[in-house]
């Protein structure tokens, strides 16, 4: 089902997430939410989603998208993934910048620094541990939809809160693409 964005304001969306149990995993319940993120994701248009952020206060998300997604036209496909109880185990000490949005704060975009590459430890669907590399564009939306997971948001992210923008505006600007 696809299921109504919870937006920034609503103190929902700054709830701690609670960690999926053992005996949650091929249940219907977990099933119905990880197709409802799905389905809302691409509903909205969405290049990765918490499901903080449909209302569900469990450490799941999901992300991926097809080529000339129309949010980010300039970002090369990503198969689609998910993640169950994720966990960030190394990060990369380089960090890259980059402008970001985020369905829960929509219009607008922010340049946002980010660890170029993480490793990442989670479950699949199934409860499968698995622990995986993952660099550019799709660790940056990891980190953010983990940072949903922990109730925090990529304004807080910002070093440089002057780079905030609407995005027709920054692209208007030859910002954004
Ligand atoms: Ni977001």
């Amino acid at each position: 089902m696809i299921k109504h964005i919870v937006l920034a304001g609503i103190p929902q969306l700054r709830e701690i997430a609670e960690p999926v149990s053992a005996d949650m995993f091929q249940s219907v319940a977990l099933n119905t939410i990880i197709a409802d993120l799905f389905e809302t994701m691409k509903a909205y248009k969405g290049v990765g989603i918490a499901a903080t952020q449909i209302g569900v206060s469990l450490r799941v998300l999901a992300y991926g998208f097809d080529f000339n997604h129309p949010r980010y036209p300039e970002q090369d496909p990503i198969p689609l993934c998910l993640m169950i109880n994720p966990e960030i185990i190394t990060k990369s000490k380089e960090i890259v910048y980059l402008f970001e949005g985020c369905l829960s704060l929509p219009e607008v975009r922010g340049l946002v620094p980010r660890h170029e590459w993480i490793e990442v430890k989670y479950q699949n669907e199934h409860g499968q541990v698995m622990q995986k590399r993952h660099s550019g564009f799709e660790a940056r939306i990891i980190q953010h939809e983990i940072d949903h997971l922990d109730g925090k948001l990529y304004p807080e992210r910002m070093d440089n809160m002057r780079t905030l923008g609407i995005t027709a505006a920054l692209r208007e600007s030859g910002i954004i693409r």
